[in-house]
């Protein structure tokens, strides 16, 4: 076996590798981390050189300033060997370190743990071959007790071989890279010690401890358990049957231990209650070999029809998709880092992860635990671009047992987990109903899923996914199949919503539909983290661990961009298509965060006929973690602010509460329409934020400002013109454009926008290009002077046809500019990104005070997470840095703005309805030629656009588009706004 190759034998999954088991040995192991020596070889047969450089452990060679660099593919495989081989050209990474046994040690079992390596592991100690070990996200662990020397120096190689037969089934949509990716360790044990602890913890109280101690065990050993201090019963009929059955021989091998816990407080995500659980083996005179011990929680999962069941209660499931990401570190991260992923997920409303596409670091699993968060956990099995040939492949069948039963055996004790995948994207064989068929008989308590079993019919009891939960599906079809009458299963999507650039449109469509359709109940977004790698412009380098100067605020620092695939001449790659996530790459939220935040709110505030109610959305708590404040934000008024007393309502109840009509007191009569939000915090510290930390800002509309009866529809309100003007103020420029001393560019007709990632992958950006829509040209028809109004006409040729463009400007004896538009968009030209207008100003502005939704970036649809209201910004702060510039920085329902400069004075704009909006330092046209962020140079006046029209953003770079009501395109426009020097 040692003499073997084993990066291409996929019928080896490991060498002398212990059995995995759910004994943390965590506490009180000898760290190996630090500074390793360090060689990287073309091939892992070539010969050792002479000279060592030096690698920080755990943490990729490819991020470390060697040659072999990042290389981002999707699913094509970064070269073209076919399983199970791989490239003859194989950077080996090869790590040493010398290491001490502490001299006590001796006489004990000693165990080496890896925690990953990707994707072959060769272990030796002392020039001792000691093991072997595949997949990239479990660990290896070997028993070196024979092969160390306790109380003195020791010698470990641990050499990585980065191409293998293994590569084939790691094929995610994410950076290659090589090395050692998580923490290695040395620990003892007593020779006899337990191998094993399995707990079933039931939301009734019901506790069952099976632990295993493996290998003969001399007369009168023992194991006790004890929960929080309570001894648990032996069971000892257990014992009697287990020796009658002969299962066991005379010594204890197997023992079970039992409780029902009075009074049970039952852990889900809402309320992550956790006990201490301790498990001991004792030799013959009391004395303690080995401990176990565990934090538990208890909960039932459990499908029933079509829903799945979280403690009885049919739970939504809030989900996103995280894979291991660090711009610094590639997939190294720390247990920090995950506290700050995880942290990030429970205040934007996310109560459920997808371990995309392998089993986290254990670490992972006990933050999961611990804040609250369900868990589906999935194999690391993806074999992508050759999935139809593995799937049945007998050869790879050892690889998926191996993988998917490691991950149960190591994790099955987590609260936090509550069903099984089986891995992504590698079509559906013989391999998976294998997997499934170990899990299924050594786990019964949790679901299992597998999105290509469940693919080709939803409708199937037999295939090797108790969920139906496909990626990208359509509403319609996800309704159509719940309301078929002929569902089996529950629906959960494991992939929707994908978050490429400027997306997440339809996410309020997505959750009316699972809310009000039973059989469906959620899914889990496409996915946390943007994979942009920080690299250094100089030489095109990965910044690599240690940066400090790196990035601000989702942006990185001058002298760095967030590299994408191909940035460090990866070929074949698939481009941005890895900054796909809800943060950026410094986990700062996206806009699209905000929107997932007031989707998924524990409170729905609603008002109807004078009344306000309340609706308590979660399954578990009452709203007493929660304090709130109520803010009435009329365009006129300002904003008022009063405490707001939170009634006692029941999960899943509601409840009248009385109008704040303290806030009304003295408004003018006049004052119209105003909005009543909630703004909800953490009224306590929670595990994942302090008290005071926002929650949700519930808003609704009180159709001109009484609680009275009323339709709720925004009122559209005509600007006053406000008396006798003379058109001879209004100057045009030789083409008929508007000339003003605020503008550098004048106000003309836009249809265009710099297409996201959803419009080009979508191929709408296709769409506008061979209309012309990204170049009109305008052609000046005519001017009319009448009494106070300049009238222009205008026509833009373009391939689907004219498209004719009036604007009536008319000059206000405040010298304001009343600009009022129309444009007729003929039957070719479909689908436009916006029509509204675009100018520019002069320099000076720096700020924008607006009344409108926000204070975050909203579009058509994606507009539930901005309450309107009065707010604030600078203008580059009004901007998205999306890693691929393009349209960016919108704001929707905006009734009226001003743009002033930091010394005072600016300009203002009134709009005759609330409009989408955006104010940046970019033209469309920079930001679409554009490929990075650092490409940008801003323009010293704002770009304004005022559109009567925009685009929905949908999500079309992977999954549907937007809704045909966020769409539009030929018809007759009208709007109109107010301009003013301030
Ligand atoms: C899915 C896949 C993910 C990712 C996503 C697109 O098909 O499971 O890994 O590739 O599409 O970003
Ligand atoms: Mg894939």
């Amino acid at each position: 076996m040692t003499g073997t190759r084993p990066w291409e034998s996929p019928e080896i999954t490991g060498w002398r590798r212990l059995r995995r088991n759910a004994v943390d040995r965590r506490e009180g192991s000898v760290p190996l981390d630090g500074d390793w020596r360090f060689q990287l070889l073309p091939a892992p047969d070539a010969p050792l050189g002479e000279e060592w450089s030096s690698l920080v452990v755990p943490g990729p060679w490819t991020m470390q300033g060697t040659s072999d660099l990042p290389h981002y593919t999707n699913a094509q495989m970064p070269w073209p060997e076919i399983p199970p081989l791989s490239p003859a050209a194989n950077p080996t990474g090869v790590h040493e370190r010398d290491f001490d046994v502490p001299a006590d040690w001796a006489g004990r079992r000693i165990v080496l743990q890896v925690g990953a390596a990707e994707s072959v592991l060769i272990a030796e100690v002392n020039g001792r071959r000691i093991g072997i070990g595949k997949d990239s996200h479990l660990a290896s662990e070997f028993d070196v007790t024979d092969t160390v020397r306790a109380g003195g120096r020791n010698t470990l190689r641990l050499t990585v071989v980065k191409w293998s037969d293994a590569s084939h089934i790691e094929d995610q949509d994410q950076w290659w890279h090589g090395g050692i990716t998580r923490s290695v360790l040395l620990y003892a044990t007593d020779p006899l010690h337990l191998a094993d602890v399995h707990i079933t913890a039931g939301h009734d109280g019901s506790l069952r401890v099976d632990c295993q101690v493996r290998g003969p065990l001399p007369r009168g050993w023992y194991i006790t358990g004890d929960l929080d201090g309570t001894a648990l019963a032996q069971d000892t009929e257990f014992d009697r049957v287990n020796r009658e059955d002969d299962r066991v021989s005379e010594f204890l091998g197997e023992a079970r231990l039992s409780a029902r816990v009075p009074d049970v407080r039952p852990w889900s995500a809402e309320t992550p209650f956790l006990y201490g659980l301790t498990v001991r083996l004792h030799r013959a005179d009391g004395s303690v070999a080995d401990t176990s011990r565990h934090r538990i929680g208890f909960r039932t999962v459990r499908i029933r029809g079509r829903d799945l069941l979280v403690n009885g209660e049919r739970v939504f499931i809030r989900g996103v998709n995280r894979h291991d990401f660090d711009p610094l570190t590639g997939r190294t991260v720390t247990e920090a880092q995950m506290r700050a992923d995880l942290e990030t997920m429970k205040r934007f409303g996310f109560n459920a992860v997808r371990a995309a596409h392998y089993p986290n670091d254990p670490a992972l699993l006990d933050l999961a635990d611990e804040l609250g968060l369900y868990l589906v956990d999935e194999a690391n099995i993806e074999s992508h671009d050759h999935a139809h040939e593995i799937a049945d492949d007998p050869r790879y069948l050892p690889a998926f047992l191996d993988r998917v039963s490691g991950m149960v055996l190591r994790d099955k004790n987590h609260p936090s987990v509550i069903i099984w995948s089986l891995g992504n994207e590698s079509d559906y064989g013989a391999n998976h109903d294998a997997a499934y068929g170990w899990v299924r008989r050594h786990d019964p308590t949790r679901p299992i899923q597998y999105e290509g079993a469940a693919k080709t019919d939803w409708f199937s009891t037999t295939v090797a996914s108790d969920i139906v939960c496909p990626m990208y599906a359509s509403m319609e079809e996800i309704v159509a199949h719940a309301t078929s009458g002929k569902q089996t299963k529950p629906l959960i999507l494991c992939e929707y919503s994908h978050a490429m650039g400027n997306s997440n449109g339809t996410l309020s469509d997505h959750w009316e539909a699972i809310e009000s359709t039973p059989g469906l109940q959620g899914g889990f977004v496409w996915e946390f983290w943007d994979h942009g790698i920080l690299q250094r412009l100089s030489d095109g380098r990965p910044a690599g661990p240690g940066t400090t100067d790196g990035f601000t605020a989702g942006v990185a620092a001058p002298g760095y961009r967030w590299a994408y695939g191909g940035d460090f001449g990866d070929t074949p790659n698939d481009g941005v298509y890895c900054a796909d996530g809800l943060v950026f790459p410094d986990r700062t939220p996206k806009p699209a965060m905000y929107e997932h935040r007031e989707i998924a709110a524990p409170l729905r505030l609603t008002y109807d006929a004078g009344l306000l109610r309340v609706d308590n959305r979660q399954h578990f708590r009452d709203l007493s973690w929660l304090a709130g404040e109520w803010e009435l934000s009329a365009e006129a008024a300002g904003t008022r602010t009063a405490p707001a007393e939170l009634p006692h309502v029941p999960p899943g109840g509601h409840a009248d509460i009385p109008f704040p009509r303290e806030l009304l007191d003295g408004l003018p009569t006049d004052h119209g329409a105003v909005w009543l939000t909630l703004r909800l915090s953490t009224a306590v510290d929670e595990p994942w934020a302090p008290a005071g930390t926002e929650v949700c800002t519930p808003q609704v509309l009180v159709p001109e400002g009484r609680p009275a009866r009323g339709t709720g529809a925004t009122p559209v309100r005509r600007i006053p013109t406000s008396g006798p003007g003379t058109s001879a103020g209004v100057v045009l420029d030789a083409e008929g454009r508007l000339v003003s001393p605020l503008l550098t560019a004048p106000p003309v007709l836009s249809l265009w926008r710099a297409p996201t990632d959803n419009d080009l992958l979508g191929g709408v950006a296709e769409h506008w290009h061979r209309l012309g829509l990204d170049d009109l040209v305008r052609e000046h028809v005519s001017t009319d002077r009448h009494e106070d109004r300049v009238t222009v006409r205008c026509v833009y040729r373009t391939a689907g046809g004219v498209v004719e463009h009036q604007q009536a400007v008319s000059r206000l004896p405040d010298g304001g500019l009343l600009i009022e538009e129309t444009a007729v968009l003929p039957e070719g030209v479909t689908d436009v990104a916006r029509v509204g207008t675009v100018f520019e100003t002069v320099g000076g502005p720096e700020r924008m005070e607006w009344f409108g939704q926000g204070p975050w970036e909203t579009y058509p649809d994606r507009r539930a997470g901005g309450p309107v209201g009065h707010h604030r910004a600078r203008i580059t702060e009004l901007f998205t840095p999306y890693l691929r510039p393009q349209e960016s920085g919108g704001r929707s329902g905006v009734h009226a703005l001003s743009l002033l400069s930091d010394t005072g004075g600016g300009l203002s704009v009134r709009l005759d309805a609330p409009r989408q909006v955006s104010v940046t330092h970019h033209r469309a046209a920079d930001l679409a030629a554009a490929a990075h962020h650092d490409e940008l140079v801003p323009r010293r006046g704002c770009v304004v656009h005022i559109d009567a029209m925009h685009r929905g953003l949908g999500t079309a770079s992977c999954g549907p588009d937007t809704l045909p009501r966020y769409r539009s395109g030929p018809g007759t426009y009208h709007w109109s706004w107010l301009l003013r020097a301030v």
